[in-house]
């Protein structure tokens, strides 16, 4: 799991390539790096995302957007020494549109990011999912449980790919010796989420500031739990800068019922919507908390921005957004 026991991540980064740059993780990475003085090359072919995430970055030196499917091979212009491999379509609706791609970007693109960081002797951060724990029976889940996921369910698509990923990435590192790491990502909510992604922070917000009703799967008792975007950029660019190997959980430990999550952004909006239960999606987990002990341990990392704060920065942008 591990390469050596030093912990503290040390390394600032000259030429960092995010795939997947343009969607909502990735932009806030392409941020945070260029912040912190690397040059950025953010690699998307804008099937879920869009150059409007980035478009605050265009004139920043440094700054490149490249658009590539990577599923073929690509390349960038200048040297690389870190790789953020975040493309693939990651909302239910996205995948559940686009099964074919995600498989494709999961394998074939995780494959042709690992080359290019092989290729520039690059540290490689794969961009993994607590989906890839599947609806577990092991709860909160940590690293050493190896999930309960239906390999031919409508989910599989993504789950699936993330697992062969993890796979080809661990298989890379031991045979080709290049410096890989894994970060299994739980919920992460923020701005530039899209309204209509389906997953249901954006959507209760939409929803709310719509006065429209908040639609509750089943009866709103599963739960999840949410890390604020800045809280998860820091846990990806910790992972980055030490020499683990993962995978690691990067997520918020605290649960909260999807009923619960609706009622706080009712209140947090100012709302007068209700809540209205819908049929819940096939496979869809019941229960879904990190344990994030590796993370504390390992990288000094645990979330900070409580949920109250993150989902009120949140509110606000998708209401400048609807200005
Ligand atoms: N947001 C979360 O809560 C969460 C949780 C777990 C894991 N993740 C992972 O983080 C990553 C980013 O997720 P997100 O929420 O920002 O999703 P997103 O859809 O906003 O971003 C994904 C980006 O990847 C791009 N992309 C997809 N396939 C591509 C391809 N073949 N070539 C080039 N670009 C491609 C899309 O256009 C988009 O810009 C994904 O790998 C996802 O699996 C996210």
């Amino acid at each position: 799991m591990e390469r050596s026991d030093s912990v503290v991540p040390v390394r600032t980064w000259a030429h960092a390539v995010v795939t997947g740059g343009a969607g909502f993780v990735g932009s806030h990475l392409c941020t945070a790096l260029l912040d912190q003085g690397a040059a950025v090359t953010c690699v998307d072919d804008f099937c879920t995302g869009t150059p409007d995430n980035v478009a605050h970055l265009m004139d920043r030196p440094g700054f490149t957007l490249l658009r590539a499917d990577v599923t073929e091979p690509f390349e960038v212009k200048r040297p690389a020494d870190l790789v953020l491999h975040f493309a693939s379509p990651a909302s239910p609706a996205d995948y559940l549109r686009l099964p074919l791609h995600t498989l494709e970007t999961g394998s074939l693109g995780t494959r042709n990011a690992l080359a290019l960081a092989r290729r520039h002797d690059a540290r490689f951060i794969l961009a993994s999912t607590s989906e890839a724990y599947g609806d577990p029976q092991q709860h909160p889940q940590n690293e050493r449980y190896w999930g309960h996921v239906n390999p031919v369910g409508p989910r599989s698509v993504y789950d699936e790919a993330k697992r062969f990923g993890e796979a080809l990435t661990t298989a890379e590192a031991g045979t080709n010796g290049t410096d890989t790491g894994i970060v299994r990502l739980f919920n992460t909510y923020g701005p530039r989420m899209r309204g209509h992604d389906g997953r249901a922070v954006p959507t209760f917000i939409r929803q709310a500031l719509a006065g429209e009703p908040l639609t509750v799967t089943g009866d709103g008792t599963q739960t999840r739990s949410l890390a604020y975007i800045d809280d998860t950029v820091r846990g990806i660019l910790a992972m980055a800068g030490s020499d683990l190997l993962g995978p690691v959980n990067i997520g918020n430990a605290d649960e909260i019922t999807m009923l619960d999550l609706a009622r706080t952004i009712i209140q947090l909006a100012g709302s007068r919507s209700t809540v209205e239960y819908i049929g819940r999606p096939t496979d869809d987990p019941a229960v879904r908390c990190p344990d994030i002990t590796l993370a504390r341990g390992k990288l000094q990392w645990a979330p900070v921005v409580p949920v109250d704060e993150g989902l009120t920065r949140t509110i606000d942008w998708f209401r400048h957004q609807a200005a």
